[in-house]
């Protein structure tokens, strides 16, 4: 029977964490604002959902969190000076967001973990198919990894998740799926387990932060089942619903950078930067010179 693979629409974002990574940085800014060149992180992530055809976003945060609020709204006073002075390519780069309704915020008050964050955006999803973007994850790509994911969904339908290798010793920093194929680009799954050591982990191909979900994942989060570190894991509830919905792996065509590592923020930098007409060559130079000594 073909699957007719209902429209993902909705996207939800886990911005909830404190970013004990990058204090004092963090401090008081929340880890998502940090910039990559001009842009903050959650920016990146929300422009990858629009192109993928995301038209509703619900952003799950905590205390601290309002400027991505801020950020995702007019500053009127900002844009008034821009338009009078005819700075026309910045006044489209402070008004470059997603418009009144497309975005809803929530609020997760307690941190019980990334399963726990997802079931707060249970009302926002109903019943229907999700996507997942959490924005540590930097995917370089075009088109962007949740495009590409998407227009894998059409054809095996279920949940999915990006992935791709570790060294072995790094898989208890992820989730790990446990292979029963793999087509090199494609892996069905038959086992997804949270941070397991290495003599533990079942193969070293890791969940990167992008999902697609079916809702029958809030079934298993509602019973708030502590796991690994003792949060409730949205990796747990995948697992929980594997006799019933599918679980395929999809190894992206792309460049990955864990923001929320100091040498994968610094490298994502460069790797914007050096992709980018106006800074490549400049920032070449200035890199060649500095690596020199
Ligand atoms: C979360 C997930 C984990 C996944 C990772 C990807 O972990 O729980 O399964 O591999 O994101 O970045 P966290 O980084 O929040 O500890």
């Amino acid at each position: 029977m073909e699957f007719m693979a209902k429209a993902i629409t909705k996207a939800v974002f886990p911005v909830a964490g404190l970013g004990t990574r990058f204090l004092p940085a963090s401090k008081v800014l929340p880890k998502e604002m940090l910039p990559i060149i001009d842009k903050p992180l959650i920016q990146y992530a929300i422009d990858e959902a629009l192109e993928a055809g995301i038209s509703d976003i619900m952003m799950v945060t905590g205390r601290g969190k309002n400027i991505l609020e801020d950020h995702f709204d007019h500053a009127p006073e900002l844009e008034k000076v821009l338009r009078d002075r005819n700075k026309t390519e910045e006044l489209q780069a402070v008004l470059n967001f997603p418009k009144v309704s497309a975005l809803s915020y929530t609020r997760q008050q307690q941190p019980l973990g990334l399963g726990h964050a997802i079931w707060c955006a249970r009302k926002f999803v109903g019943d229907e198919p999700f996507a997942v973007l959490l924005p540590d994850d930097l995917i370089q790509a075009s088109p962007g990894c949740l495009k590409q994911m998407i227009e894998v969904y059409k054809e095996v339908g279920g949940n999915i998740v990006a992935t791709s290798a570790v060294p072995n010793k790094d898989t208890e920093k992820y989730g790990i799926l446990s292979i029963e194929s793999d087509d090199g680009k494609l892996v069905r799954a038959n086992g997804i387990i949270e941070k397991p050591s290495p003599d533990e982990a079942p193969s070293n191909l890791s969940v990167i932060g992008r999902y697609i979900l079916q809702p029958s994942i809030f079934k298993y989060l509602q019973l708030e089942i502590k796991g690994a570190g003792g949060e409730i894991q949205l990796t747990d509830a995948i697992k929980a619903v594997m006799s019933d919905v599918t679980l395929h792996g999809f190894r992206y065509d792309g460049v990955r950078f864990d923001c929320g590592s100091k040498k994968d923020f610094i490298c994502a930098n460069v790797a914007f930067a050096l992709a980018r007409d106006d800074l490549r060559n400049d920032v070449h130079d200035a890199l060649s010179k500095l690596i020199k000594f």
